[in-house]
Parts: structure tokens; sequence; C-alpha cells
């Protein structure tokens, strides 16, 4: 059984664990796909770093093409962030009939639809699950699991880094800057943290699920944002003798073509089921006309949890490929032929 080639963009939090998972679930793997998977080259900034997992050095590389030309490479794995510049391999790699799985919100919230296009156009799948919630499958719950739904509201806590830190200022009196540093330390900040703390990276977010939730194309310009860096610990402290808890709290509200989308933090009342989501965890209440209330909860961020969701893709890119069907996953029709503009 001829093994099949990956290669993978970047190898730090994630693409670490995405190796790992590689590795160590690689019987479980060939249960699924029905042949190894095989992670041919990996690209990094800098060849000579003490990495997260044991590597061959052969394998890395500073050299996009030697991965995005490689006739042998089927799949890419962009786990590097970034935004030109990994568009544009993005790009050369779907042109070059190379599927990918991505965990870049930050691409997918702006030039999602431009990139499943092209990946369409090339009968390439381009998967994206990581890019929500890390490892919590709200993606393929939206697009597959509630198909027959109208959803209306999507409400929920989908920055593990905030989380993280609200939780310890609150329940341990930490210091924001000294969490928000242990933060980065477990791998739940992005490299530039200012995206998580301002309240960007939860508005990306929102913008992805709102986008898959409602089948309309929604705008990141028109998210409205305000991040938790004005909270202060005595906000903390007067919310919780009136029995509350501060959360960064996003929501997306449709009613009938008119879609509202924001980010702000919010007092929630203990009782409240999002109150109790603690540390880097994520939660997403999803709620459809016909399902009602539904609710996702997992961790949101970190190298594990992340990269299950990336090499759940994976092994998603490798069936259709199997079946003869890449290119044709629901997610990128939508993009292409269905989705509406909500109105003003
Ligand atoms: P990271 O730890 O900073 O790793 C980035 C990796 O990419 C590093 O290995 C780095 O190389 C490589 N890289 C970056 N820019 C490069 C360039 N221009 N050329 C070559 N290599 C480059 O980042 P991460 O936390 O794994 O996040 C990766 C992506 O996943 C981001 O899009 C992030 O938003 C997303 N994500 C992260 C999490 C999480 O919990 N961390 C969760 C969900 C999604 P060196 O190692 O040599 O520096
Ligand atoms: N920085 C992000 C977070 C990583 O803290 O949620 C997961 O997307």
């Amino acid at each position: 059984m001829e093994a099949i080639s990956i290669g993978l963009l970047g190898l730090g939090t994630v693409g670490s664990g995405v190796v790992k998972i590689i590795e160590n679930h690689q019987d479980k793997l060939m249960h699924q796909v029905g042949c190894p998977i095989k992670v041919k080259k990996i690209l990094v900034k800098d060849l000579n770093k003490e990495r997260a997992v044991k590597i061959d050095n052969e394998k890395l590389t500073t050299d996009p093409d030697e991965i995005l030309y490689d006739p042998e490479i089927d799949v890419i794995i962009e786990v590097m962030g970034g935004m030109k510049e990994t568009k544009n391999y993005m790009i050369k790699a779907l042109r070059n009939r190379k599927h990918i799985v991505t965990a870049n919100k930050d691409l997918m919230a702006v030039h999602g639809s431009e990139l499943l296009t092209i990946a369409s156009e090339n009968e390439c799948d381009l998967f994206y699950e990581a890019s929500v919630a890390g490892g919590i499958p709200i993606l393929r719950s939206l697009v597959d699991g509630l198909a027959s739904d109208r959803i209306t509201k999507m409400m929920g806590i989908v920055n593990g880094t905030t989380n993280f830190i609200l939780t310890k200022m609150s329940k341990h009196g930490s210091a924001y800057e000294e969490v928000l540093k242990e933060a980065q330390v477990l791998g739940y900040a992005e490299a530039d943290p200012t995206s998580d703390v301002e309240g960007l990276d939860a508005a990306r977010k929102m913008t992805i699920l709102a986008t898959l939730g409602f089948s309309m194309k929604i705008e990141l310009d028109d998210v409205k944002v305000e991040g938790i860096t004005r909270i202060t610990e005595e906000d903390l402290r007067y919310g919780r003798q009136l029995g509350y808890t501060m959360k960064l709290i996003g929501i997306a509200h449709r009613e009938g073509e008119k879609v509202d989308v924001s980010v702000q933090p919010t007092l929630l009342a203990d009782t409240h089921p999002l109150a109790s989501v603690q540390d880097e965890f994520n939660a997403v209440y999803v709620y459809g006309e016909a399902v009602g209330e539904t609710m996702f909860y997992g961790p949101g961020a970190g190298s594990l949890p992340t990269a299950t969701a990336v090499v759940s893709d994976l092994v998603g890119v490798m069936k259709n490929m199997r079946l003869g069907v890449t290119g044709k996953n629901s997610v990128t029709p939508q993009y292409k032929k269905q989705l509406k503009e909500p109105s003003e």
C-alpha cells in the first residue's frame, strides 16, 4: 500500500501536534484512509530551532517551493499563520492541484471566499475546521449536522487566550500581563497576541461562523469588536460580588436577511451556561429554528486539540481523494453559488 505524502507549512504549536497525531495514531488513520500517511517536507523559518517533536532534519526546509511544487505531495497542511505570503502559497498550491488543510482564521475570515473558489476551480479540497474553536468540530456541525435547519443565532466564547486570562484574573487574582505570558508559553496566544486581547481573533472566528451558519457573505469589517484590554481586576471583583462572571462573548444574530455580528466583554450571571466555561476552553451556542438550542464545548486552543481538527480534516481530504470527489465538498459550492449578501 503506497503511503500518501503530505507537506507541512509550519512546525510550531499546531504543526508539532499534527506530527505527533500522525505518528501516534497511525493505526487509526490507516484504518480510516486505507494507507499510511507520510510527512515528507516541512517549511520552517529557522532550521536550527529546538522542536517540540523529534524530526529528521532533512525533512525541514526554508524553501516553500520544495513543498508547493513537489509532485509527490498531494496535501498541504498550512499551520504557519500569516496573511499575504501565506495566501500566495495557498493559491500556488491549489493551482498546482494540491489539497489544503488550514488552521488560519485570519486568512479564511477575509479571503475565504476567494480561496474556496480557487480550490473548487482546481477540484481541490480546502478544509479549515481548526480555524474556529480549536478542537470543537463546530464548522462540520454547522455545515453537515445542522444542514437541514435555519440557524438564527450563535453565541459563544471563541478565543481561548482571553478566556484563560479572564479565568485566572477572576479566580486567582492573577495580573493581566503575567497570565498573558502564561497563555503565550502554553501556545494558546497568536504570534502577535494583540489580535487575541483586542477581540480581532474572536471577530474573525465569528465571521467564519456567521458565514457558514447563515449561508451569507459576512464581512469582517462589519463586525463590532471590543477586546478585554480595558477590563480591570476591580471590574471582575465587583461582578463576582453581584454573582456575575466576565467573558469575551461573540454574538451573531440573524433576523430575516439582516445580520448583526459583534464581539465584546460581557457580564454573565453565574448561572448562565457560558459562565462556567473556564481557562482555554471554548463553547458555542447555536439556535436553529427547528432543532432549538444546541451547545458545543471543548478546548479552544493548544497543540493537540487544534491538531486533532487539522488531522481530521486531512482524513476528510483523503477519503474524498479515494472517492474521486475532491473540490465538491459541501462547504465549497456554498461560497461559489449560494452565498447571499445580508441586507443593511
Ligand atoms: P507558531 O507556534 O508560531 O508556529 C508557526 C510555525 O510556522 C513555526 O514553525 C514557524 O517557523 C513557521 N513559520 C512562520 N512564518 C513562516 C515563514 N514566513 N516561513 C517559513 N515558516 C514560517 O504558530 P501556531 O500557534 O502553531 O499557529 C499556527 C496557525 O494555526 C496560525 O494561523 C494560528 O492562528 C492557527 N491556530 C493556532 C492555534 C493554537 O492554539 N496555537 C489554534 C487554532 C489555530 P519556526 O518554528 O522556524 O519559527
Ligand atoms: N489564539 C487563539 C485562541 C488560538 O486563543 O483562541 C485558537 O484559535
